[in-house]
């Protein structure tokens, strides 16, 4: 399924990730700029955050108690729609998921 990597400049980047992989393996397996992702995928660094376009918000898995902690220590503003892409896994029903990076992951 399809991925909308925008960076924060507008520019979107379209990849077809894997089902099951995560929004952000696919965004480092291609060499999206924007995600950092250090602690490699375990909710634990916050460096992978996304802002989530608002039509597919209520397609992603609810956020856990974890993510929604870090979520609240990310480099640049959480907003409602923010989310980890270590925690959106790929499915055929996100295909076209559009994602927008911050403007700082550190
Ligand atoms: Fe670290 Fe997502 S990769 S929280």
């Amino acid at each position: 399924p399809l991925v909308n990597y925008v960076d924060h400049g507008g520019n979107s980047t379209p990849i077809d990730v894997p089902a099951n992989d995560s929004v952000m393996e696919g965004a480092i397996a291609n060499g999206v700029e924007g995600i950092v992702a250090e602690c490699g995928g375990s909710a634990m660094c916050a460096t992978c955050h996304v802002y989530v376009r608002e039509e597919f918000l209520a397609l992603l898995p609810p956020m856990g108690e974890v993510e929604d902690t870090m979520l609240d220590l990310t480099a640049s503003e959480r907003r409602d729609n923010s989310r980890l892409s270590c925690q959106i896994r790929m499915s055929d029903a996100l295909d076209g998921l559009t994602v927008e990076m911050p403007e700082a992951q550190t």
